[in-house]
């Protein structure tokens, strides 16, 4: 009798229920389910290996390329990793969940500096994650945990904030940062509606080389952007993914997020080495928390394990370990510190080398903003149509928005790329 009513049951919800009714006719139980849009840059870079045309330009994805167009391991990575797998304790144990302590404790050193009174005074919290993306999302998921506030990312933005953020379940907003009439920083804009958030937002920032307009605030800019977040008591969140990429010097491009721990904020900084150590795909990367008290270390500390935890278990080891060695050695760490300049100097002549082609072309346009922006991107102006017709007619991959990785030109294709972009902006609106 038991099991008849049992069957009964299980019919009804068999009929009332369509995702088991669809597997019960031998359909698959994800019929309902829509298709994703594709991701808008490895799309790109997905047209751009199909299409076979000789002199294809892609300046879409933000990855270093060097003069060949090729993508570049660094000496003193390629170094590292021989040290590595020459040890004989070399192994593939699997890490602490927040990591390897070397590397964390190294990054955080990095971007705050190693005089940092958080550093000193112990009043900080490091964690290794999933390279810069990992790190935005536990950043995300620990601050809708534990100081859940709406949160604000420029405009535009790297698009994966959006989606890591809404993933987190935070209820995402954006500030103005770009001017289309000067091409550069909308600060007066930007201040404002950070003073029209409600009091205790999050803010993210970029603190250098910024994705995807190549603008950055100055320091006096930066001391009117903390200004307004302390009279908020906003909560900055910076995600540092282009350290020492910006402007050739490790040191400088932490200098926002350095002013912000002086002026006494607690902060979340997120940093990533696939650019500045060419580590892309093996996840390198560190969260750091910000304290005003060494007091509540430990817990803090504590959350962040128990969220990795369920989120990955704990992080890979082999980027993060190329990555200490290079961090925690005097000669490798400045041989790192020359050949990003090698990097960040082929972007500037790149940018030099397309604003004089430009000029020469008498190309319509102001064309400075080129050689002012700064990092990996350049932020060209160019409409949707524009893009479409770079795409259609000279086989040139950029994103939609006129984002172009400054990394994906050299000497060879420089010039093609420069009259591709003087016939759009004569001949298409
Ligand atoms: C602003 C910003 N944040 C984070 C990332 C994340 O990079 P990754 O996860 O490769 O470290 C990127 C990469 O393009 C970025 O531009």
């Amino acid at each position: 009798m038991a099991s008849a009513n049992r069957i009964n049951q299980l019919s009804s919800h068999l009929s009332s229920n369509p995702h088991a009714a669809a597997m019960s006719s031998g359909d698959s139980a994800f019929t309902h389910v829509t298709q994703a849009p594709p991701d808008p840059i490895l799309h790109l870079s997905h047209l751009h290996s199909e299409d076979t045309f000789e002199k294809r330009i892609n300046v879409g994805v933000g990855a270093y390329r060097d003069e060949n167009g090729k993508p570049w391991v660094l000496p003193v990575v390629r170094k590292a990793e021989k040290q590595l797998i020459q040890d004989p304790k070399f192994d593939h144990e699997y890490l602490p969940i927040d990591g390897l302590k070397p590397f964390y404790e190294a990054s955080v050193r990095l971007i705050l500096g190693k005089d940092s009174a958080a550093v000193k005074e112990k009043r900080y919290v490091g964690i290794q994650t999933i390279s810069g993306s990992g790190a935005v999302r536990l950043g995300g998921a620990f601050l809708n945990r534990f100081r859940k506030a709406k949160i604000y990312v420029s405009n535009p933005t790297w698009g994966n904030h959006h989606d890591i953020f809404k993933d987190a379940e935070l209820e995402v907003h954006t500030y103005p940062y770009w001017d289309p009439k000067t091409r550069g920083l909308a600060l007066e804009d930007m201040l404002k509606s950070l003073k029209d958030a409600p009091n205790g937002s999050i803010i993210v920032l970029h603190p250098c080389a910024h994705n995807p307009t190549g603008v950055d605030p100055t320091p006096e800019q930066w001391r009117q952007i903390a200004a307004v977040l302390k009279e908020k008591s906003h909560f900055p969140f910076f995600d540092c993914a282009y350290q020492g990429f910006a402007t050739g010097d490790l040191d400088r491009d932490a200098s926002a997020v350095r002013y912000f721990v002086e002026q006494g904020f607690e902060l979340l900084v997120c940093q990533s080495y696939s650019k500045n150590l060419g580590l892309y795909g093996e996840r390198a990367g560190c969260l750091t928390v910000v304290l005003k008290s060494a007091s509540v270390v430990p817990q803090v500390r504590s959350q962040l394990v128990r969220l990795q935890r369920a989120a990955i278990s704990s992080p890979p080891a082999f980027g993060a370990r190329v990555a200490s060695l290079i961090l925690n050695d005097e000669t490798m760490f400045r041989e790192w510190t020359e050949q990003l300049k090698i990097m960040s100097g082929r972007i500037q002549t790149m940018r030099k080398l397309l604003h004089d082609a430009l000029i020469e072309l008498k190309t319509p346009g102001t064309w400075n903003h080129i050689t002012d922006q700064i990092g990996m991107f350049c932020y060209t102006g160019l409409s949707v149509k524009q893009v479409g017709v770079m795409k259609e007619k000279y086989h040139v991959y950029l994103t939609d928005n006129g984002r172009i990785s400054v990394a994906g030109l050299n000497q060879s294709n420089v010039r093609t790329f420069a009259e591709a972009l003087d016939w759009v902006v004569r001949n298409v609106n």
